[in-house]
This record gives C-alpha cells, structure tokens and sequence, in this order.
C-alpha cells in the first residue's frame, strides 16, 4: 500500500546521502521500494568507483537491482553482522519512528535493520507525519487469515487483505505469506500496538518500526534535511577535544549519522566497533566536538560516556 507525492529527485537525494554513509568492508543491508532503490543505484556507482562491500538484500527486487547494479550479495543466514542498513519507509515521525511494509518486505526488513548496528530511513518529504497514522501492513500466515483478522478487529481494528495487482487473489509475499492492511481510528501507543500485534498467533512480522532507526534522510530537491530519533540535549560543554565512550548498547557507528563523521575522517583516530571495548575520539576542532556531544540523555546513560578534560 503505497502513497507517495515524493518526486524521483527528492528520493535521489536522500538515497545518495544514506549511501554516502557507507564504507569500504561495511556489510550493507539493502531495502526495498522506489526510495531503497535510489540508495542501490547509487552504492553501484560507489562500487563501480572502487568501494568494497557485501551487501543484504531485503526483498527479492532489491537484490535483482543490486545485480544490476555489480554490487556483491550475500544472504541473511550468512553474516553475522550487518554494518548499515538503508531503508524506505511509508510514513516516518520526527523522531524517526516508522510504518512500513508498503512493499510487503517488511519481515526481511525488519531483520536486517534489528542486525545492523546502524539502520539508515531514506525517505521523500510526502513521508513524514506527525503521528503514525496507518493502515499497519502484518505479514501472516495464509492459513492465519481469518483467525488474524478476527482478532485486529476485537482490538479495533478495521482489516484489509491486501490484492496483488498483476494476479488474481492476494499479495503473497518473498516468503509466502499474506498481508493484511489494519486501518486504525488512531494509533496513540505505537509501541503497545506493535507489542499486541506480535502476540497474535500467525502473525508474522507487523510494520511498525519504532525506536529503530538512527537516523531519517529527508530528501528535498535541494539537499536533504536530517532527523534524529529522541530529543537531543546538549551535555554541559567542556573544555577539551577528546570523549571516550566506553561498549555498551549503544550503536556506535550512528556516531556517523549524529555528526557527518565518517570513520574515514581523521577526526575518529580509533574506528568505533561494537566489541571494542571503548572507543576514544579526537576532535580536530571544537566544533566538530561540539556535535559530538550531542548525545540524548538515554543515549549518555546507556553508553556511560565519559568526557575527559584535556
Ligand atoms: C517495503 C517498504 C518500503 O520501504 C516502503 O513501502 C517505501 O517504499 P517507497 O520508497 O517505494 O515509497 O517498506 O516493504
């Protein structure tokens, strides 16, 4: 179920941005849609140039593109960690929660974007709402239906089985499952639907992607504007140029989306890495420093970032 007004440049833009975010050994996660694509095609130029990564593909689509596009594939049951991942989406908050499965992808999605350690939304202005507002795609068991259906329905929902277009009869999605459309009056607890939803049996995987992404890629005809999930609150600034954050959940590599920073920048001395067990940044200038603080408090509490003086 798509709906877009987003023009072909608008998503270039955020596609190009997202694949400028990646990096030579990166393992990729591709995704799926027209906007997913945009980021494809401009990762197989990258690659024509000379960068060297393997990447996921999401959908059966997506990895036909990147064949198209000489980008080197290697499947999901194959890797065990996946560097970045890039994806559309059909709605997305300001906090960078997101609906998806216009594509009916979203169960690959969903895994491939829970196994990086960076998970990129890439999206056209028309994309970004307020509030998430619906229909939430689930993916289901063929046989599940009608017992899904039933049950979307007591919890107030209004369910669609979603028709092929170019078949008689329903989607059947990359896996062989249905999706069923749930139209809600509102979604005001996203996380509490999406928790619901799982517990159905036969339920699959729903297309509510909230607390995932590290970042939204808004492309407009001129650039492209930035979204940061949660609000982000300035650390007290300090003087000094060096931080050291030492492991824990936090996602390192969204070091890159917070401040531009890539880890070929000779900003970072040390690459950041989930297993190493701290990572120490040299900032060439203040201001780079300045961004780098710009942690959201969970994100602080989570990290246990220490920032020494110099
Ligand atoms: C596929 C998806 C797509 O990312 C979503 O539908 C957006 O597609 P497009 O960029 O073509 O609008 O979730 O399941």
């Amino acid at each position: 179920m798509k709906r877009t007004s987003g023009t072909d440049e608008q998503k270039r833009q955020a596609g190009k941005k997202a694949a400028s975010y990646v990096c030579s050994g990166d393992t990729v996660g591709l995704g799926t849609g027209s906007t997913a694509a945009m980021a494809v095609r401009e990762l197989g130029k990258r690659v024509t140039n000379g960068l060297t990564i393997q990447a996921v593909p999401t959908s059966y689509a997506t990895a036909d593109l990147a064949q198209d596009a000489d980008i080197p594939l290697c499947g999901l049951s194959a890797i065990e960690h996946i560097d970045i991942a890039i994806d559309g989406a059909d709605q997305v908050t300001e906090s960078c929660d997101a609906l998806k499965g216009g594509g009916a992808a979203h169960t690959t999605e969903k895994i491939v974007a829970s196994r990086a350690s960076e998970f990129i939304i890439i999206v056209d202005p028309s994309k970004v709402v307020s509030t998430l507002s619906g229909p939430v795609p689930l993916a289901v068991l063929p046989s599940a239906v009608t017992h899904v259906s039933d049950v979307v329905t007591r919890l107030g929902g209004q369910a669609t089985l979603r028709e092929a277009a170019h078949k008689d009869g329903p989607v059947v999605t990359d896996q062989g499952n249905h999706v069923i459309d749930v139209s809600f009056e509102k979604i005001s607890s996203p996380d509490a639907l999406g928790a619901d939803l799982s517990t159905i049996p036969g339920v699959v995987e729903h297309g509510l992607f909230i607390d995932m992404a590290d970042g939204v890629f808004v492309g407009r005809s001129d650039g492209v504007r930035q979204l940061q999930p949660s609000p982000w609150l300035p650390l007290p600034v300090v003087d000094t140029h060096i931080l050291v954050l030492r492991r824990g959940s936090y996602r390192c590599a969204s070091l890159r989306v917070l401040t531009g920073v890539k880890k070929s920048d000779d900003v970072i001395l040390q690459i950041p890495r989930l297993d190493s067990f701290s990572i120490v940044i040299l900032c060439s200038s203040r201001c780079v420093f300045e961004q780098l603080i710009y942690f959201s408090i969970e994100c602080i509490v989570e990290i246990r970032c220490d920032v020494l003086v110099c």
